[in-house]
Parts: structure tokens; C-alpha cells; sequence
């Protein structure tokens, strides 16, 4: 199934690098304008040079920090500005933050919580009016899979992500009426920047390739998800393809999660 987005205007929280990346092209390829947001300068713009070669509509970059209201609000302003009306939000942005519990200090937690969720909670605040005005929106928030099957040493994110999962289901359900669906993607393990990061820390020297094979070795498909796979599902969800879905947590963990 061939999946449009033509003329719709889309941010994406961490839009630079990896899943959010991804997401972008995805959205992009398929019709869409797009804004990436994201802090560094330099890899936003490397990202929005390697989109915008793929042709079609706009691509803008935004350098914000979401753990801030001001960071928020400037990221949908200049959105706004340079492309107008969002259609579509996509609340990816993250980083993965989990140790024993008596070692998550209240820094932690409240760094998490701004990043996972204040930002989803702001972000969304300001662009539903208008998604409601126009009768047509679409919100998706990035969780993992900790959110349903949160375990020893999952914390804060695990509960950063129940409660993202709490927001999504809250919105879905104020949103149905006035065609502003709302769902959860959660991820299980998936290749991206991130996971290039912690490989380049791996003391063995392995190639990247061999690396991944052996992380994903004792996945229930025997190999960690690709960006594009992940895509696929939020194109799918935010154009009129997904048109009857909302308030869904949609595992894209090839199996991963025991909880459905
Ligand atoms: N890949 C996986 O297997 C996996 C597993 C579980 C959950 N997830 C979740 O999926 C999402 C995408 O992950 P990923 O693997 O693609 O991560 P990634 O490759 O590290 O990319 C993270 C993106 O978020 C941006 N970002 C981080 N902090 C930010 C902030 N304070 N303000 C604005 N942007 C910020 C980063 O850019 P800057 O650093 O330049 O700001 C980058 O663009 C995250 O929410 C992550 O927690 C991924």
C-alpha cells in the first residue's frame, strides 16, 4: 500500500538523528513538509541537508531544548512560521536513562520526566487548537515497551513512558471527537544513533555489523528492528491510512514485549 502525506505540515522531536530521523525521511518521501527538532546544530543540519536532496517539500531544521517550556514553545513557533499549521506531532525525542532505583537521583527523575513527558504534555498543549480548528490531527508519542513491562532497573524511564502512555490514551479519547488521534509507538530495540554510540564504547573493537548480530542474537527475531521498519508504522498512523486507529500502544519490538 502506497501511503500519501501530501501537504501535511510535521515536527518531529528528534528529528537529527536515528528513529526521529527515520520518521522524518518516511514522512518526507511520502509527501510530507517537515520539521526536525532537535539541540545540536550540526547534526540537525546534516539531517536536513540529506532529506531535503530527496526532493519535494520543506525541510526545516530547529535547534531547541525541549526539557524547557521556552524550548517548546520557540520549537512550535518557528515550526509555524516556516511551514504553518502542524498536522502532525510526533513526540520522539529521548535518551535512555536506567539504573537501581536507590541510584536515580531527584536530578535524574526530573530530567527524564521534562525530556518524556513535560515535553509531549507542552508540545501537545500547543498544537491541538488548531488541529481541532481544522479537523484533522495527528499525535504520536515514541515510548518503549518498558511502559507495559516496566522491570528491575527501569527507572525513570520506564515510568517516563507509563505515564506517556497514560497521556496518549487521556488525549485519544478528548481527541476522537474532533479527528486529533493520538497513539503510542512503543519500541522494543532498534537500530539508530544511539545504539551506534554505546557500539563505539564497546572496548572489544567489533565491527558494527557484528556487533549488532550479537546484540540482537537473543531477540524473539534474532535481530534488532530497522529505523525504516519503525517508519513505516508512523507513516502509516499519521496519514489517512490510520485514519480509524487511536489510543492504540503499538509494540514495533518484533515480539519483544510479553504484554499486548
Ligand atoms: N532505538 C531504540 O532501540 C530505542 C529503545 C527504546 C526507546 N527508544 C526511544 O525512541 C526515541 C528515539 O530514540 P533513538 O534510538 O532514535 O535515539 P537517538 O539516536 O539518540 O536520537 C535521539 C534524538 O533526540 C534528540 N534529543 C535528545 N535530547 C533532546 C532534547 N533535550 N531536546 C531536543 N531534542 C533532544 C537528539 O538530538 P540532540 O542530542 O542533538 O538534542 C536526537 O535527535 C527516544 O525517545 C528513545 O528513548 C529507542
Amino acid at each position: 500500500m502506497e501511503i500519501r502525506m501530501d501537504g501535511r505540515n510535521a515536527l518531529i522531536t528528534g528529528g537529527s538523528k536515528g528513529l526521529g530521523k527515520a520518521i522524518a525521511t518516511r514522512f518526507f518521501t511520502s509527501g510530507a513538509n517537515v520539521a526536525l527538532v532537535a539541540r545540536g546544530r550540526q547534526d540537525l543540519n546534516a539531517a536536513r541537508q540529506e532529506i531535503a536532496q530527496l526532493g519535494g517539500g520543506k525541510v526545516v531544521a530547529i535547534a531547541a531544548d525541549i526539557r524547557s517550556a521556552d524550548g517548546c514553545d520557540r520549537a512550535i513557533a518557528e515550526a509555524e512560521g516556516q511551514l504553518g499549521t502542524l498536522d502532525i506531532l510526533v513526540n520522539n525525542a529521548g535518551t535512555s536513562q536506567r539504573g537501581p532505583f536507590l541510584e536515580v537521583s531527584d536530578a535524574l527523575w526530573q530530567d527524564d520526566l521534562d525530556l518524556k513527558l513535560f515535553a509531549s504534555i507542552r508540545l501537545c498543549r500547543r498544537v491541538i487548537p488548531a488541529m481541532r480548528a481544522q479537523r484533522w490531527g495527528r499525535i504520536i508519542n515514541v515510548l518503549n515497551v518498558g511502559a507495559k513491562m516496566p522491570d528491575a532497573e527501569g527507572a525513570p524511564t520506564a515510568v517516563s513512558r507509563a505515564a506517556g502512555m497514560a497521556l496518549m490514551k487521556i488525549l485519544a479519547h478528548e481527541g476522537a471527537a474532533h479527528n486529533v488521534l493520538v497513539n503510542g509507538m512503543l519500541v522494543g530495540k532498534i537500530r539508530s544513533d544511539q545504539w551506534e554510540r554505546r557500539h563505539q564504547q564497546d572496548p572489544r573493537g567489533l565491527s558494527l555489523e557484528d556487533w549488532y548480530a550479537e546484540a540482537g542474537k537473543d531477540l524473539p527475531m534474532g535481530r534488532l528492528g530497522l529505523p525504516e521498519e519503525f517508519a513505516n508504522v508512523a507513516c502509516m498512523l499519521a496519514s489517512d491510512a490510520g485514519s480509524y486507529i487511536n489510543g492504540a500502544a503499538i509494540n514495533v519490538d518484533g515480539g519483544l514485549c510479553k504484554v499486548v
